[in-house]
């Protein structure tokens, strides 16, 4: 385990998780890296460390450049287990002489580890320190997605050192983004947006406008999380500017379950009105879907059109279950629409467009809902429905040309 060279004198040295599957409930199908970099000057500095378990191969990694204990300063850009786990044992084995964070990073760890004594220097905005040659420029990130969250930037060598922003939960041997499968990694770069950082976009669009008017020049982003982008920066920063402005594809996610296909069969005649229109369209029935996967379906696409039957005068708990987490995700500029099938009391059409209502979405109307089973003329009315979502989906992709 040997520590991947990014740039002279500045190293990859974070630890890479093959196997985890489940992170706080979001699926990672391909693992994740938690990564931390070493600059070797006359300050040598770490910035973040690894998740709780990962410490041996953090060290390693270090060990193969230089003895641990000579680093002279520890920067801890984000406090969240996964990147500040190993911070105690980093710290009883290096004894940085400074540790420089952010004030509510300080009060994270305190409140963490529950220990005094730390040699912290909070910083802010704008704040530098000069480590030799180099300059380390820290940016304060408040809410990019946590209170504690900062970025750090080093203008001689135009590199970014971004904690979780532009990150991807992506294990891959290779550290680099041409080193790795494009689409991939776009894929989990979007997952990771629209199940980490999707509720954060006003603040991230803030943080694009102030990188441009701070004029930094960035060759290199390194996240906390995924690959290196040195060959293509742009792309990712381009990426968060779309996500963090709700851009979306003219495309029409159908998210929906069913107890006895009554609710499944308006949704394909919703799925063939929006096919008549021109537009594309994919079915989401969420007793089989991925919920992390699904979100990231919701970041592209324009059209959400939400169905439930009635059950308990409420939702199916498969709908209720997604709908609550999609809520907090704060999905904005959608186009929306309701759909449902109800025995007796038939609640599902008003919860549903509760949900519409939340995320702000631009309703097509006010729904339709069907007792039992859905007749010839009901269907037709849902193949309308589809039509008139695809229609106002179109609407926004022409004026957004
Ligand atoms: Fe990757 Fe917010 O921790």
């Amino acid at each position: 385990m040997e520590a991947i060279k990014v740039k002279e004198d500045f190293y990859w040295v974070g630890a890479i998780d093959w196997n985890v599957r489940n992170f706080h409930g979001y699926s990672t199908v391909r693992g994740t890296t938690y990564n931390a970099y070493l600059l070797l000057d006359e300050k040598i500095t770490l910035f973040d460390t690894v998740k709780h378990g990962f410490e041996q191969e953090l060290f390693k990694r270090i060990s193969s450049v230089i003895n641990p204990e000579k680093i002279d300063y520890l920067v801890i850009n984000h406090i969240e287990p996964d990147h500040a786990g190993a911070f105690l044992k980093v710290f009883e084995t290096v004894r940085p002489e400074k540790i420089f964070l952010t004030k509510n990073a300080r009060l994270g760890l305190l409140a963490y580890f529950h220990k005094e004594n730390f040699p912290f220097e909070e910083v802010k905005t704008g704040q530098e320190v000069r480590v030799g040659k180099r300059t380390i420029k820290f940016i304060e990130t408040p809410m990019i997605h946590w209170p504690d969250s900062m970025i750090t930037y080093i203008p001689e060598e135009k590199i970014l050192i971004s904690q979780d922003a532009f990150g991807a939960h992506y294990a891959t041997s290779g550290r680099f983004d041409d080193e790795v499968d494009l689409c991939e990694l776009t894929q989990e770069s979007a997952k990771y947006y629209a199940n980490i950082v999707y509720p954060y976009s006003p603040q991230v669009n803030k943080l694009l406008q102030m990188v441009k008017s701070m004029s930094l020049e960035i060759e290199m982003i390194c996240p906390d999380h995924g690959v290196v982008w040195r060959k293509n920066p742009g792309k990712i920063l381009a990426l968060y500017e779309r996500w963090s402005s709700y851009i979306c594809d003219p495309r029409v996610l159908i998210i929906y379950d069913t107890m006895w296909k009554s609710t499944e069969k308006m949704a394909y005649a919703i799925m063939e009105g929006v096919i008549q229109e021109g537009v594309e369209v994919k079915l989401c029935k969420l007793s089989v879907a991925d919920l992390t996967d699904l979100m990231r379906e919701v970041l592209e696409a324009r059209g959400i059109v939400l169905g439930s039957p009635t059950l308990n005068n409420g939702l199916l708990p498969t709908v209720s279950g997604f709908l609550s987490y999609m809520k907090g995700l704060r999905p904005r500029g959608k186009v929306g629409a309701v759909f449902g099938s109800f025995g007796w009391s038939g609640e599902a059409i008003k919860i549903l467009n509760q949900y519409l209502d939340e995320i702000q979405a631009e309703k097509v109307s006010e729904g339709i809902k069907v007792k039992y089973m859905p007749d010839e003329k009901a269907l037709a009315e849902c193949m309308e429905l589809g039509k008139k979502v695809a229609k106002k989906v179109k609407e926004f992709y022409f004026a957004e040309k």
